[in-house]
Parts: C-alpha cells; structure tokens; sequence
C-alpha cells in the first residue's frame, strides 16, 4: 500500500514537472515576457492582487518588458491605446467570460448587464438597462437626491470642523475618505431604491450597520474569487458561507448590513414593487419598474432586482474613489488656481444632458484626476474567442482562443507615449483647447472604458461628482495634508484623504 502511495505521488509530481515545463517553454504564450512565476500559476497574480498595488505592479511590468507582458499562464496584459481600443472597442469577438460570475457559476440568479457574455444578449439588457433610467436625458431628474446628499455631505464636515490643536487661525484636517464613501453609497441607495428602502441617509439608519466596511470587503473578495477560481468555488461553498458571512442583527432582529440592504431590496421589489413605484420622487429601480409589460424593454422583477444589486457594486466605491482625489487634487498646492477657477461662474447649470450641463473646466478637474488616479486602477480580462485570434495589432502571430487579454486602465492613464512625458502630473489644463483637441483627449481616455461594454452609469457619476466638487469650493477653502493612502481591490479604495477646510 505505502509503495503504491509512493508511486502514484512520484506520478503526481512528474505529470506537474511536466506541465510546468510545457507552460514555461511549449504553451503558446511562452513567447511572451513577464515574471517568471506568471508562467505556470494564477497565484502569483491572485498574491499581487491582494496586496492591493497590482496596478502599480502592472505599470512596472510594462515599463521593463514593454507593450505586452504575460501576468497569468494565459492571460496578457498590453499598455497601448490601439490594443485596448481592440480588446474593449466594439469588437464582438472579444467577450467576458465566467470571470464575471465570481466563482458562483451563472446558473444562481438573473445574469446582470455586467456579468453577460454574449454580445447579442448585452445589447438586449443594455437598451432595458440605460433607456427608461441611465440616458443621458434621464439622470438630470435625480439632480434634487444628489443636492440632499450632498448637503448632508457637507453638514457632516461642518460638524467635524474645529481650530487646529497647535494653531488657531487653522482648522484641523479632516480625514474624507470614509465620509465620502458614506456619501456616495447614501446617494445611490436613494437614486437607486427611492425612500421605499433607502431612509434618508442610509447609514444613518439604524438597519446600515457596517455597511460601508462590507461593501468594500465584498468587492474585494469577489474580484480575488474570480483571480483564483478553486478558491472562490471553495469561498462559495455553504460551510465556508455558514462559517464566515454571519448576518448582523439589530435589537429588533432586523438583518443590518449589506444582508439588510439585499434582503430589503429583494422584498420591495419582488414582493412589494407598488411601494417602489408609488414614490413621488425619480428613481432608477421605479422607472424600470414602470416599463409596461409587452414594452420591448420590460424587465422581469428578477431582473430588475439583478440589475439592482450589480450597480449597489458598481457606483458607489468607483465615485468614492474619483470624488476622494479630486478634492486631494484640488487640495494641493497645483489646486488652489482650479478651485478659484471653479468659484468664478456656473460650472453645473440645467442642460438637458450631462456633457454639455457641466462647465469645461470643471471637466477638466474631473477628468484629468480621474486619468491620473483611475478610480478602477484594473485589468478587466476579455477572452479571446474565435474570429478574434488577430484582432490585436502589438501582436505578429494569432492569439489561440480562449487566451484571457486585459489592459489596465490605470498603465493608460499614466502612459507617456499617449499623455507625453508630464503624464504624472496633474495638469487639468490639457483638456482645455480647442474642439479638434478636446476630441483626441476624450479618445485618449478610458476610466470609463469604451465600446460597447462602457460604463453606463458615466452621466450619472460624472453630474454627482460635478455637484459635489462645486458645493465644496463654494463653501470653502480647501487644503490637503499628506498623501492620499489607499489600495486598489476592483476599484481604489481609499483609507486616507486629509484636507483642512478653511474660510474662503
Ligand atoms: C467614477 C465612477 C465610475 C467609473 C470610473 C466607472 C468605470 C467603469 C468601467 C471602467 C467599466 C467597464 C468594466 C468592464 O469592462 O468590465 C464600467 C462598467 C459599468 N459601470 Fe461604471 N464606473 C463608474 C460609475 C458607475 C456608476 C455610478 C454606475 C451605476 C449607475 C456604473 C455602472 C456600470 C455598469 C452597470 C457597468 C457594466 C456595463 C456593461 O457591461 O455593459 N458605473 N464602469
């Protein structure tokens, strides 16, 4: 028996030997550069990520092997423009694949517009998705929610502000980070939900709990699942449910948290869906739910709350993110010109789309913070399936099916061969000028990536960020101390954003 142990283990080992050499030197991505371990395991990817500096990571990787580095055994990552527009541009060839589905295999529920592979399919939800409740016609309704909040945003800093310990004519710094989570995922619970779920501020509701915390954790975790699938299947299963996600309660034994926020989501709308709708005030869920059925762009309840949960992940942390360092931004020495500049004039007026409601200069505070510091620093991975193996122009011979090809957003945004040599700095400037140039800019940029795959919640996100940026400049002086600390898990999450807020 034990020489039968013995033997089947030397197998074992050989069949691995075998495979790791025929990953390092047979595999048809062999001829790709990257770091060794990359060459036979996920894990060496899985390990960087969870440090929370993968972007980083990623940038040095292309600044020493060049435009296309091997990350994974078949997985490549590429750093120019023409090869992201290839991989994310509207080429039906290029799809998402079981990534999305975060080690809980799609079969589980409704499919949301994120998660979808198939473009034919995408395009579907996407008309129902965007049409009744994203367009850029329709989120100027939620303008009124998003002025609440953020008043409510800067009631909180007043109530925190006091004269610095050491200096009285200063007022101590206030760290932002966490308030303005809280605010973001405040205002996309109300546009989203309306008050059927969402009182008003919901993490000031008693049924919040930690919420803030265990948004951030779950996004975390999802994105690593799917890095290493055997250990997402492992994390899904129910033992390792029962053992570490414990739903909260509150004293009257109410579930708190995000199991409060999707219990409370599911029952209003799949069992209570007229309460939603009886609401006198926009919301995203309630104009889905107003689509009549026999509309091509009905949505089932279990779609609508699918689609419900997925953008609970996709807003708040990602507008956090950019809204964090576009005060650090202004905050800065660089940024006490903008932020003069944006108390001169109306910045947001009552356009009827986002783009043109929103002042140049504004635009351009947002966008180049958003170039410079990509609120998703991430490699979102494409498969490779047929009819795309020579879609990637870097590449001299065709990519096999099935090879997973990413390009982070964050290596674009600090590319020198697409910004010049000044691309890590922070010059809102170079958006300004004139059409001709605002228009290659615009082609230059990808935090909200492009094609047909983009973010839907752009207009939304950047009218929100427009509203808040301005109300903070129009109520004070701002100044940041130290540096912004954070870490990159799907989107950057930041710990630390100190900015006193003076008189103007
Ligand atoms: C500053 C804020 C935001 C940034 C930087 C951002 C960025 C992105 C990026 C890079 C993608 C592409 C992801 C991929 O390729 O897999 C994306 C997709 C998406 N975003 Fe955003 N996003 C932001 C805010 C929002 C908001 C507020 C919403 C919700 C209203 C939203 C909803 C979505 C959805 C549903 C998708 C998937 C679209 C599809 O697959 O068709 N995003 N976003």
């Amino acid at each position: 028996m034990a020489s039968l142990i013995l033997f089947l283990s030397q197998l074992a080992l050989l069949g691995l030997l075998v495979r790791v050499v025929y990953l390092c030197y047979f595999h048809p991505l062999a001829r790709y550069p990257g770091p060794f371990w990359a060459r036979f395991t996920n894990l060496w990817r899985f390990i960087t990520f969870l440090g929370g500096q993968h972007h980083l990571t990623e940038q040095l990787l292309h600044n020493k092997y060049g435009r296309v580095v091997r990350v994974a055994p078949n997985w490549l990552s590429f750093s120019s423009l023409e090869d992201y527009e290839a991989i994310y541009g509207f080429n039906k060839s290029v799809e998402k694949d079981d990534f999305y589905t975060f080690g809980r295999g799609s079969s589980q529920r409704e499919v949301s517009i994120f998660a979808t592979k198939s473009s034919a399919i995408h395009r579907q939800k996407k008309r129902k998705v965007l049409g009744p409740a994203l367009s850029s016609s329709k989120v100027g309704r939620y303008e009124s929610t998003i002025t609440k909040h953020v008043a409510v945003l800067l009631s909180r800093v007043e109530s925190l502000r006091r004269p610095a310990d050491d200096d009285y004519d200063r007022t101590a710094a206030i760290n932002m980070a966490p308030l303005i989570y809280q605010f973001t995922l405040d205002t996309m619970l109300e546009i989203l939900f309306g008050p059927a779920v969402a009182s008003h501020p919901y993490t000031d509701s008693a049924v919040a709990g930690d919420i803030c915390s265990q948004l951030r954790m779950m996004t975390k975790t999802a994105w690593s699942f799917s890095l290493w699938p055997t250990y997402g299947w492992l994390m899904n299963t129910r033992p390792i449910n029962a053992l570490f996600r414990k739903p909260t309660f509150n004293k009257e034994g109410v579930p708190t948290g995000m199991v409060g926020l999707m219990a409370a989501g599911h029952s209003a709308i799949i069992r209570n869906p007229e309460k939603i709708a009886d609401a006198n005030q926009p919301g995203i869920v309630k104009s889905w739910l107003e689509v009549p059925i026999g509309d091509s762009n009905h949505m089932t309840q279990g779609e609508v709350l699918s689609e419900a949960l997925n953008l609970v992940f996709a807003g708040p942390g990602s507008m956090a993110a950019a809204l964090t360092s576009i005060l650090y931004h202004l905050g800065t020495q660089e940024g006490q010109v903008w932020q003069e500049n944006l108390r001169q004039g109306k910045h947001v007026s009552e356009e009827s789309t986002v783009a043109t409601s929103v002042s140049l200069k504004l635009q351009a505070v947002i966008k180049e913070t958003m170039r410079l510091r990509a609120a998703f620093p991430t490699a979102f991975p494409r498969l490779i399936t047929p009819g795309a193996e020579t879609v990637i122009p870097s590449l001299l011979t065709p990519l096999p099916v099935d090879t997973t090809v990413s390009a982070n957003t964050y290596v674009l945004g600090r590319s020198r061969e697409i910004w010049g040599d000044d691309a890590d700095q922070w010059i809102p400037q170079r958006w300004l000028g004139d059409e001709e140039h605002r228009r290659q800019m615009e082609n230059n940029f990808v935090a909200f990536s492009k094609g047909s795959r983009g973010c839907i919640g752009r207009d939304l996100a950047l009218l929100v960020l427009a509203k808040a940026v301005v109300a903070f400049v129009q109520q004070w002086k701002i100044k940041s101390v130290g540096q912004l600390q954070g870490k990159s898990h799907l989107e950057m999450q930041y710990d630390e954003c100190w900015l006193e807020f003076g008189p103007r």
